[in-house]
């Protein structure tokens, strides 16, 4: 069985069962310039043609750490069905035009964040922080918010999958999928 279905049903269980603002959170790991790895939660777009979707500034700090090494994992926790799925893969950029269909499905005022700011550097106080954004606000109007050249995504490559689901027993089900010369293999791994 091909995993990537396997993690869509498992993803429309937990969406149908969720009550959760963010059910699509998953925490996306990078490895970092010095070599430690560096998480952040983000939101999956969507599972596209076998590949995980996820998007952002790429000028941020996950930016330029997936632009140096694209070896990257996903790994979600979803609380009503109880299950982890942990993802590892070869992350490249989206196309522009996939970046945009994207930005646009973003509400407004998160597309004025995008274009007024530049995600992970400094900033004085949250005083200047609500002056630039009311500042942006301003200048757009009615405006629609064009997507910004440094704001993109990845397509990530399943590598690597594991399944992990609860048992009340505590002999929690294990199986892990790997492509290996154009196809998946599988094994149950002990808990
Ligand atoms: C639930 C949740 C979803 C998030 N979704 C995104 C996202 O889709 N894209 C994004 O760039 N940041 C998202 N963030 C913010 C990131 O966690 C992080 O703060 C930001 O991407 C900067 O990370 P970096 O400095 O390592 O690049 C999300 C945060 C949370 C808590």
């Amino acid at each position: 069985m091909n995993p990537v279905i396997q993690f869509e049903k498992w993803f429309d269980e937990e969406l149908e069962k969720s009550n959760l603002k963010i059910p699509s959170a998953c925490c996306f790991s990078t490895i970092g310039k010095d070599g430690y790895p560096n998480s952040r939660f983000v939101s999956l777009k969507e599972v596209k043609n076998g590949k995980f979707i996820v998007t952002g500034p790429l000028n941020s700090r996950k930016g330029e750490e997936v632009h140096k090494t694209p070896k990257v994992a996903l790994t979600f926790w979803w609380t009503a069905t109880e299950r982890q799925v942990r993802i590892q893969g070869d992350a490249c950029l989206i196309s522009r035009e996939e970046a945009i269909a994207y930005f646009e499905e973003r509400n407004k005022d998160s597309r004025i964040v995008s274009v007024a700011f530049e995600q992970g550097k400094e900033i004085k106080s949250v005083e200047e922080l609500n002056e630039l954004f009311l500042k942006q606000k301003t200048i757009v109007g009615d405006k629609s918010v064009a997507c910004p050249k440094h704001w993109g995504g990845f397509s990530i490559q399943p590598k690597r999958i594991e399944f992990m689901e609860f048992e009340e027993s505590r002999l929690h089900k294990r199986t892990l999928f790997e492509y290996d010369t154009n196809k998946w293999t599988k094994q149950f791994l002990q808990p």
